[in-house]
């Protein structure tokens, strides 16, 4: 990434913000009204207990929503808490000391702003900090904050959330035919970065985005609201619809890797980041992935006429999906095979 201004810093000085920020695009965009996108919720305790009508109910959310809300899910909400309120003071933190936590160059951990690659380009109206968490041994343990008690923090939360994906994705298996012990074993030693961002307020918030629409480049994501401030739009119909977070759930996102998997059967829906005009917001987001000797590609019994989608290695999906932060294209239109 090229170096480009802290967000949180710009945003607290009351100069005119860079043309940079400024997106245009926006006037003519569609944004349904609060509530109207219902995300379906999903009882992860009925899972649990092999509740049929749940389990069918996850798969037509997996389907057709590509975004639930999961509820019940039996991460102690002392874990969520403590990571919310270390996020929160990290992101007080004043700048110095949060640059101590800086991205190191062509790297996306650590503090700063995700593919910035020319200086034309439009920037989000935000900051994040990346950190790869799981397995163990591929933590750039110089990036994590100390300051609070952030390590122990992140520790707990990023294995009960690893916890939640991999019971997710059995019944995943189960619903589309596939041997569930095949699917979970991608994920032993699977991959997990976990992002936490920090959007400024901004007066005229409609004219800035806080990030950039995207699909997620992974398996599943398990996103938290911070605070109480709202933002997350995801896209349906074309239009943006915002998502009304329930308090203490996790919104689930499908990622391209499970589209894959399933064979397009699961989607990973596209979706955005808008900012507050008053109020500062903050997320955190974990993401899932399967080992990196994984090939991406169709799983057995997923493919019932053919494939749409093709085998690649992990690496080269990794390189895929930088590329397709550069030119802009969705990383599943790479991957997808001619009719
Ligand atoms: C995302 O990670 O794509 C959305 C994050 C957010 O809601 O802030
Ligand atoms: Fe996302």
């Amino acid at each position: 990434s090229l170096p480009v201004e802290n967000v949180q810093a710009l945003a607290s000085n009351s100069k005119e913000i860079p043309s940079r920020y400024i997106r245009p695009e926006l006037d003519d965009e569609q944004v349904l009204a609060d509530g109207s996108l219902h995300i379906p919720v999903i009882d992860m305790s009925k899972l649990q207990d092999d509740d049929e009508d749940e389990l069918a109910e996850f798969h037509l959310a997996c389907k057709e929503s590509g975004f639930l809300q999961l509820i019940n899910h039996g991460v102690p909400e002392k874990a969520i808490e403590k990571m919310k309120t270390d996020i929160e003071e990290f992101f007080k933190l004043p700048l110095e000391e949060k640059m101590a936590c800086a991205q190191l160059p062509n790297s996306i951990e650590g503090y700063g702003q995700a593919f910035v690659v020319s200086k034309d380009q439009k920037l989000d109206w935000g900051d994040m900090l990346f950190l790869l968490t799981q397995p163990a041994n591929i933590r750039t343990t110089s990036l994590w904050p100390t300051i609070p008690t952030s390590l122990a923090t992140i520790e707990e939360y990023s294995l009960e959330l690893q916890k939640v994906t991999i019971f997710l994705l059995k019944l995943m298996a189960k619903n589309l035919g596939i041997e569930p012990g095949k699917l979970a074993s991608l994920f032993e030693d699977g991959i997990q970065g976990i992002r936490m961002n920090y959007y400024p307020p901004y007066a005229q918030a409609n004219r800035v985005i806080g990030l950039t629409p995207h699909s997620d480049s992974v398996a599943l994501t398990l996103l938290v609201q911070v605070n109480q401030v709202q933002g997350l739009q995801v896209k349906k119909y074309g239009k943006w619809v915002p998502v009304k977070p329930i308090p203490g759930a996790f919104i689930i996102n499908i990622g391209d890797i499970i589209e894959i998997m399933s064979n397009g059967e699961y989607k990973s829906i596209e979706h955005r980041a808008v900012v507050n005009p008053e109020k500062e917001r903050l997320s955190v987001a974990a993401f899932d992935s399967p080992n990196m000797n994984t090939t991406i590609g169709p799983l057995p019994n997923s493919v019932e006429d053919r494939a749409i989608y093709k085998n690649i290695t992990h690496e080269e999906f990794i390189k895929l999906f930088v590329a397709s932060k550069l030119d802009g294209k969705n990383l599943l239109s790479h991957v997808k095979l001619e009719p």
